[in-house]
């Protein structure tokens, strides 16, 4: 099982964005990121989890997990992950966030306000362990990765370096080469090598 977190720094924290997606604190990443998380040709993958966190306005801090695995798609329709519609699957998701809760929003979908650190907290308290996705960091061809795995990214903007400095300290810093990727790049990429080894 592999998983993803997405920080956004400025993507938008509630359902009302406009169609331009550039303008809603660039959703228009979060949603390639989403489909180079899931997609492959003519088929999801069902062994991944994408968190994504968005720190914009008006109501940050908001974390989206999504998990739509073919079985919990059968079971709801409603809410069937379309490469056509993805910005709107993220502002169906930010509509249904209710204060005070996780709110499963659809079989498989989540949201709560939570900040980034909680969430690895969170994941490293259940056994994962978290990679920071760094050009500084070592070169993940030469790293041991774990089957419960968890790569953190940045947007457009990266992460922001004074929690870079500390996240560098809780999570494993890798790199992918010396080269600066979309982040949407980064997962396929990432993906890519995950695959190759079977994990
Ligand atoms: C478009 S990049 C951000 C660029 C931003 N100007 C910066 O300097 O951080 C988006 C994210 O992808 C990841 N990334 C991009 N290239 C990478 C590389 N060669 N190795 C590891 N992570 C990379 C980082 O997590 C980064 O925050």
């Amino acid at each position: 099982m592999r998983e993803f977190i997405y920080f956004s720094g400025k993507a938008r924290t509630s359902g009302n964005f406009s169609d331009n997606l550039m303008e809603a604190g660039r959703m228009d990443i979060a949603c390639h990121v989403l489909i180079n998380t899931f997609f492959l040709s003519h088929q999801l993958r069902n062994n991944v989890k994408l968190h994504m966190v968005f720190y914009g306005m008006p109501d940050p801090p908001k974390h989206l997990e999504l998990f739509p695995s073919k079985k919990l798609r059968e079971e709801d329709s409603k809410m069937d992950i379309s490469k056509k519609d993805v910005a709107g699957l993220i502002k169906k998701m930010l509509y249904k966030y209710k204060p005070g809760m996780k709110n499963e929003v659809s079989p498989g979908y989540w949201i709560e306000k939570k900040s980034l650190f909680a969430v690895i907290d969170e994941l490293k308290s259940e056994g994962k362990v978290v990679y920071v996705l760094d050009e500084k960091g070592e070169d993940i061809r030469d790293i041991k990765i774990s089957e419960d795995c968890v790569f953190l990214l940045g947007d457009h903007d990266g992460l922001p370096a004074k929690e870079l400095k500390r996240l560098k300290k809780i999570c494993v810093p890798v790199s992918i080469g010396n080269k600066t990727y979309f982040a949407s790049q980064v997962v396929s990429i990432v993906n890519n090598e995950l695959d190759r080894r079977g994990i």
